[in-house]
């Protein structure tokens, strides 16, 4: 399966830190935000990866994680000269996607507990999984009702009046039909290729599975400076609590056997003395040492 992080937009609602750098480059708490969508890619056992963003944007991702080598994947970048939507990354990188299938993270989506998506990419086959997440103001998502028997029944972009409160977070599963379902798909009245619509267009066909993440599960986004402040806050009460990192794509990708441990031990003996640094070196690599013996 191959994997899609989509780090556009134009980042307006977080103005001005936006003017110098994109959103999916701002902290959250310890890290560049797009760190985290990464690692949940790289926990998902998904190694061949594609960065979608702004033409302006584009080389600062690239500084930041080059072709991927020291996570134990494969980055490709590709740019989305205009806003369209995110159903459009499915075209954009309709030569990376090739025959395989795909996942899309939305670069400004946390996600952190238990190993929904890990067993969700594992099972996939055909069609389309989503996902469906209890949330206080479902309006300003994608909105899925449920039937009587648990089945999605419809789903709905930003409803005024919300049939549920089950939001879409920013993950999605396709086969390779994605690709010509966008392709025939019209863009919405606010100009988009919607994801929504091809959702819809998968329900339609009876091949959409929508699994609902469990309670305990924690899903942020970080696109408005109160969202990203929260996100922080989040990660910072989890990481200082439990002595642990979130969103942390070098243990990852160690954790996965990406990237052996002489390698990891080359990468953490490059970086600056730091926080991250003393985390992979006194809990990561001396853990796995311990092991050994
Ligand atoms: C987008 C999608 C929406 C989804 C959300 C998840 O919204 O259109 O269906 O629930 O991402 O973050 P947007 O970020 O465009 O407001």
């Amino acid at each position: 399966m191959k994997g899609i992080i989509l780090a556009g937009g134009a980042g307006s609602r977080l103005y001005p830190l936006t003017l110098v750098a994109s959103k999916q480059l701002q902290p959250v708490y310890d890290k560049p935000m797009v760190y985290y969508p990464l690692t949940t890619l790289i926990e998902g056992g998904i190694r061949e990866l594609c960065l979608i963003s702004t033409p302006q944007d584009l080389p600062r991702f690239r500084q930041l994680l080059g072709d991927g080598r020291q996570f134990g994947v494969s980055i490709e970048y590709r740019e989305q000269a205009k806003p369209a939507g995110i159903a459009q990354a499915f075209l954009i990188a309709e030569s990376f996607i090739g025959s395989d299938c795909v996942t899309l993270i939305l670069g400004d989506n946390i996600f952190y507990g238990g190993d929904t998506f890990q067993r969700a990419f594992a099972e996939f086959k055909s069609g389309a999984t989503i996902f469906g997440y209890h949330v206080n103001d479902p309006e300003r998502y994608g909105v899925v009702e449920f039937g009587a028997d648990g089945r999605a029944v419809s789903i709905e972009e930003k409803p005024k009046q919300p049939k549920s409160n089950y939001a879409v977070p920013g993950l999605y599963i396709f086969d390779n039909e994605v690709v010509r379902i966008t392709k025939n798909l019209k863009p919405s009245a606010r100009g988009e290729l919607e994801i929504t619509a091809v959702n819809v267009e998968y329900l339609r066909r009876g091949s959409l599975r929508v699994q609902r993440l469990p309670r305990g599960f924690a899903w942020l986004d970080a696109g408005t400076s109160s969202s990203l402040h929260e996100a922080s806050a989040y990660v910072q009460t989890i990481e200082k609590r439990a002595g642990i990192k979130i969103g942390c794509p070098e243990e990852a990708a160690f954790r996965q056997g990406f990237v052996p441990l002489a390698q990891l031990e080359v990468i953490v003996g490059a970086m600056p003395n730091c926080e991250y640094r003393a985390y992979l070196e006194n809990e990561v690599l001396a853990e796995a040492k311990r092991m050994k013996i």
